[in-house]
């Protein structure tokens, strides 16, 4: 009998581990190299700030999920570890002092627990941000991560940065707040900019198959950062926005779905065969000539600066490898490109003189040449954001003082 049991759950376990899909899962190396290293990138400033104040961590994440954002805040990099160093973390052990997580689904609330249960200063809560009371700890970084504000319409979220201010006037210290919501101006969903920012979403089937309930989100702008601060002027507390920026402007996951727009490249899988290991990617497919016609003039001006210096990055990276670029492409003089891309794209072209160097790899344009080059397509996002909401994930990050 115990015999059975243990085959069976060997079976079982052996199932859901070689099934796993070779390529494409839910990490793919757009969120783990791309995504959510931008929004380190940002959040080492914020955590910077705190530390060098000589305080700890004490984080209140609102919508945690399975507790992602614990993983994201103490995996941040630290940028200046000497090469002989064993980890290149910027956080020690103790520079955080705890996180709460808070969630209203109970099922993710459980894989957290689960995830975290040897983490003594790790607490997740099955708990609605809305209507419960927030735990009467002090807290001095209020995160989100994964957009779970856009649940909320505008009513609802000035009540949700209402409970948040009063708890941070409650204890009276000062505190960062990061928003992270739907960006309006997603490619994504380029044939909805039109319509009010809060809108259906997409339909939620119930158990039956034969009900459909419209899941509305809403999605933001620039009038995001006013909103904000006039909500803590009410509850008589200042906010400071010291850091907005625009997350996935080419790459989202709705990119690759056309669920929204139907009409764009699979760029999120174009960008990750850049990083996957032994697969060239496409780079002709990747150059862009998408019209922005009837947008706002500042998202169609920002859209097609972008856009150019992502193809005449690409322009420059074909060069190297000597492979043509398309017809239509023409070096703009109008663009200036900027200086950090000059300086990313000066050194991928060593890396082609140097070839003969990484002869011992497998194939030296799969392998090394490539994932350079997502390097600095990603920096051209991470460079060239003005949190505009013009993609995907619009994130900004506030000083919060009682
Ligand atoms: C897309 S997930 C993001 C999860 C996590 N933060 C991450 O980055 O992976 C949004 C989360 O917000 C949670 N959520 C939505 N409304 C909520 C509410 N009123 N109170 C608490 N959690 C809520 C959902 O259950 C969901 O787990």
């Amino acid at each position: 009998m115990m015999k059975e049991k243990e085959e069976s759950v060997y079976k079982r376990d052996a199932i859901s581990y070689y099934a796993q899909p070779m390529i494409n899962s839910r990490y793919d190396p757009v969120k783990v190299r791309w995504e959510d290293k931008i929004c380190q990138d940002h959040y080492r400033k914020m955590v910077k700030r705190l530390i060098k104040g000589g305080e700890k961590l004490r984080i209140l994440d609102l919508g945690c999920g399975i507790g992602y954002g614990y993983h994201i805040i103490s995996n941040i990099l630290d940028k200046n570890v000497p090469i002989d160093a064993n980890n290149c973390k910027l956080l020690d052990e103790d520079d955080i002092e705890y996180y709460v997580g808070l969630d209203i689904n109970p099922d993710l609330v459980g894989i957290a627990n689960d995830r975290y249960k040897d983490d003594e200063k790790v607490t997740i809560l099955h708990h609605d941000f809305l209507r419960d009371r927030y735990p009467k700890r002090p807290f001095n970084i209020y995160f989100s991560s994964g957009v779970p504000f856009s649940h909320l319409n505008d009513d609802e979220f000035s009540l949700l940065l209402e409970k948040i201010f009063y708890h941070i006037k409650s204890l009276g210290i000062s505190a960062v707040l990061v928003v992270d919501v739907l960006g309006r101006y997603s490619m994504e969903w380029q044939p909805q900019w039109d319509e009010p920012s809060w809108h259906i979403y997409n339909m939620s089937f119930f158990s039956d198959g034969n009900e459909a309930e419209p899941v509305y989100m809403k999605f933001w702008g620039e009038e995001l950062n006013n909103f904000v601060i006039e909500a803590a002027q009410q509850a008589g507390v200042k906010a400071e926005c010291f850091d907005t920026f625009d997350r996935s402007i080419f790459i989202g996951r709705h990119i690759d779905t056309g669920n929204f727009n139907p009409n764009l490249k699979k760029m999120r899988s174009m960008v990750n065969e850049l990083f996957y290991p032994l697969q060239r990617a496409p780079l002709q497919e990747m150059f862009m000539n998408y019209t922005y016609e009837d947008s706002p003039e500042d998202i169609r001006r920002y859209y097609k600066r972008i856009t150019y210096y992502w193809n005449y990055a690409l322009a420059t990276a074909c060069s190297y490898l000597g492979i043509p670029t398309p017809d239509w492409f023409e070096v703009d003089e109008a663009y200036t490109i900027p200086e950090s891309l000059k300086s990313d794209l000066e050194h991928l072209g060593p890396i082609t003189k140097d070839k003969e160097i990484y002869e011992h790899t497998d194939d030296f344009r799969a392998d090394i040449f490539e994932p350079s080059l997502g390097y600095l397509l990603r920096n051209i996002e991470c460079n060239c954001s003005e949190g505009l909401g013009a993609a995907h994930t619009l994130i900004s990050i506030f000083e919060v003082s009682p």
